[in-house]
This record gives C-alpha cells, structure tokens and sequence, in this order.
C-alpha cells in the first residue's frame, strides 16, 4: 500500500493499494472512533462492493447504514442532497459519527457536500472506485451538486478525512468509464509533467495503474497543498473544463465528465494556437494519446452553442473567463481572456 499525504486546511492520507477494501474498516478505525457511518454509494457500486465495506465497517465496531440513489450524473443534484440531510436525520446521525463515499465523481461530489452541510459539517472519507475518482475528485476537498443552470454551481470546500484507492475495484469498471478517467490522468501530464505524459505515451495506464494513481495523486496534491480554495495555480487542474462542461451541458449530460474534458482539452489547444495564446498546436500530440485510450477528441456542437453554454460557468467573473491554455508540452498557464472573445476562440478551436 502506498500513501500520498495531503497538507491542506484539513492534512490526511490518501491510501492508493489493491485488494484492501475487505479490511477498510479496520483502516478507517485507525483515525475515527467506532460510531454510526453512512454509506453513500449508487445502485451500481453497492450492488457490487456494498455489502463487503459494510461488513468490514460492522466488523471493526461501526454501526453503518447505507444510503443507496440510482447510478448517474442526474443525481448530483439538490434533491438528492436533501434527501442525504433527511436520511441522516432519520438515522439520528450526530456530528460526531462518518459519512462513507463509496463510488466515482458523483457519489464523492455529493456525499462530500452533504457531509459539509449536515450538522454544519460531519467527518467523511472517499472510498473512489472509478479511475476519475482516485486520480481526481476524491483528492482536494472540491464538493458540489449540480444545478439546473450548470455544473457544480453550488458546493464547498471540504476536505475527507482520508481517502481510501483500491485499484482492484476498477476491474469491474466498464471500459468507457476507465476511459473517462484517462482523460484526467492526460490532463495532469498536460499541465504539470512532461515526463508523465512521454510515460504515458509508451506505456497502459491499465498495466501500470496504481504507479498512474499515486503520481496523479501526487500532482494533484502538489497543487492543493499550495492552492486549495483556488485563488491561482489551482485553476490549471480546469484544463479542458470550461469547454468540457459546456460539452456536457449542450449534451443535457448525456456526454460524460471524462470525453468532455477530452474535447475539452483538444478546442482549448487548438484555440489557443490559432489565437497566439500558445506557441504550438499542441493538440497534435494530444489527440493521439487521447484516441489510444479511448477518447472522443470532437464533438457535435457549434462555437455558438457552446459559448452560450460557458457563459454559465462558475469561473467566469463579469466580463472575463479564465481559460487553461498550454504553453510547452507539459505545461499549462492562465490566460484571462474578454468574454466577447470567447466565441472566436471556441470558434478556432473546432476548425
Ligand atoms: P460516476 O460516479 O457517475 O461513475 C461512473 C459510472 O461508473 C456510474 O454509473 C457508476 O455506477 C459506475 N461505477 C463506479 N465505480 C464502479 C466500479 N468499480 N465498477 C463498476 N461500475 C462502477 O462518474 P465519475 O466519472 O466517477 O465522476 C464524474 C463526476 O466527478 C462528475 O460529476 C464531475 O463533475 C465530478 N468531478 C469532480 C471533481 C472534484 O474535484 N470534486 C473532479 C473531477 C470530476
Ligand atoms: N478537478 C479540479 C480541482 O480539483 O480543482
């Protein structure tokens, strides 16, 4: 088992190994008393892992219940927020007892805002079972539910009190899903690591996954530590976001998080090469490491659907939009650019 320790308002261990999910409950006994803990988690993933986590939990003193909502992005939403709270409530859950986010993005999303807000704020832990989730979402404390008028508008930053990566779970991820998460993995070497991304270039991110989990882990990390509530350096981990969600918004979420961010990246390199934003076109040398791992790299929309589409997102402030453009191959840098010019630059990306 390896450990990435997060120094953020909150310091913790993200615990990243295979085949430990049986005895997860004797390792979160290592830093919480037994007491009453929530399973959060879709049908999908507690049909599969459900029982063997509570189990372990019951075994190491815990008192678990599980909270069970239907599999999809559509239930990163405030009405399953709420029923979390009214859960929680029904189970006379107090401050001093766990939430338990055992799933991917969506689950650890809305768990985590719902471990934030219940009681002003109970203890949780990740339990990731999705490549995005270990190597993204579960690490750096962001938590939201969606809106009807976008992705992620409302949340907090809250931080888990660990973080638990059995890469085993991943064997039973459906292969578009893993592709998802590959996205996020590119992503990192895009912004911060050449090396990574020549790695990644010669080698399976399935055959080489917990060394691929732990260094995304690590990157990721390295950012937090230095940026938590995203003031600067944090918002390059949003290369390929702005875009990606307006994808996923055009597609009423019918596109997935991980292709969106992978069409994402590719307009953003694009557009800023043919707006002189950046010195290359470095979705050259993305798009192929993009299609070997399953990747869309274009999608259906026109520069004008899309730009409707960002003009929501939460990082826009009045008339500029911060967008993530690369620099060299292996590093990213912010742009803040007018608002009027997004279009264009959507625009030039799609050529
Ligand atoms: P997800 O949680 O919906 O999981 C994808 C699908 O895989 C679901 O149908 C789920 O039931 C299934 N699944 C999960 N684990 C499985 C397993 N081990 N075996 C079989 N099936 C399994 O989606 P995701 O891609 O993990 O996450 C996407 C979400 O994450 C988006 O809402 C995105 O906004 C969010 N996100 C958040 C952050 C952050 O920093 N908080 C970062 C990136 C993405
Ligand atoms: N996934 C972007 C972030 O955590 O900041």
């Amino acid at each position: 088992m390896e450990t990435v320790r997060v120094s953020a308002s909150r310091e913790y261990d993200v615990f990243i190994g295979t085949g430990f999910l049986g005895d997860v409950g004797e390792k979160i006994k290592e830093i919480k008393k037994p007491c009453r803990a929530v399973i959060v988690s879709d049908d999908t993933v507690y049909g599969i892992y459900g029982e063997k986590v509570k189990k372990s939990l019951e075994k190491s003193g815990f008192a678990p219940f599980e909270f069970v909502f239907p599999h999809g992005e559509e239930s990163k939403s405030l009405k399953v927020f709420e029923e979390i709270l009214n859960f929680c409530v029904g189970k006379s859950i107090t401050r001093t007892d766990l939430i338990v986010a055992l799933g991917g993005g969506v689950t650890g999303d809305l768990a985590g805002f719902a471990a934030s807000a219940y009681l002003r704020g109970v203890d949780f832990v990740q339990i990731p079972t999705t490549l995005l989730a270990m190597v993204d979402s579960s690490v750096g404390g962001k938590t939201a539910v969606n809106l009807s008028s976008g992705k992620n508008l409302c949340g907090a930053f809250y931080q888990p009190l660990a973080v638990y990566a059995d890469c085993e779970t991943l064997e039973t991820l459906p292969g578009e899903v893993f592709s998802e998460g590959c996205a996020e993995v590119i992503k990192y070497g895009m912004i911060t690591d050449g090396g990574f991304l020549r790695f990644l270039e010669n080698n399976s991110i399935a055959e080489n996954i917990q060394k691929v989990v732990k260094r995304c882990v690590e990157l990721k990390r390295d950012v937090v530590d230095r940026d938590e509530f995203e003031h600067g350096e944090r918002k390059l981990l949003n290369f390929g976001h702005t875009i990606g969600h307006a994808v996923e918004k055009c597609s009423n979420l019918s596109v997935p998080h991980g292709d969106a961010v992978a069409i994402g990246m590719v307009i953003a390199s694009k557009g800023a090469y043919r707006t002189g934003l950046s010195p290359e076109d470095f979705s050259e040398l993305l798009l192929p490491l993009l299609m070997k791992n399953g990747l869309p790299v274009s999608c259906e929309y026109t520069a004008k659907q899309l730009y409707a589409a960002a003009l929501s997102d939460k990082k826009r402030s009045l008339d500029s939009i911060s967008l993530i453009v690369p620099e060299k191959y292996g590093r990213c840098k912010i742009e803040n650019i007018p608002v009027s010019k997004l279009e264009n630059f959507i625009e030039r990306g799609l050529e």
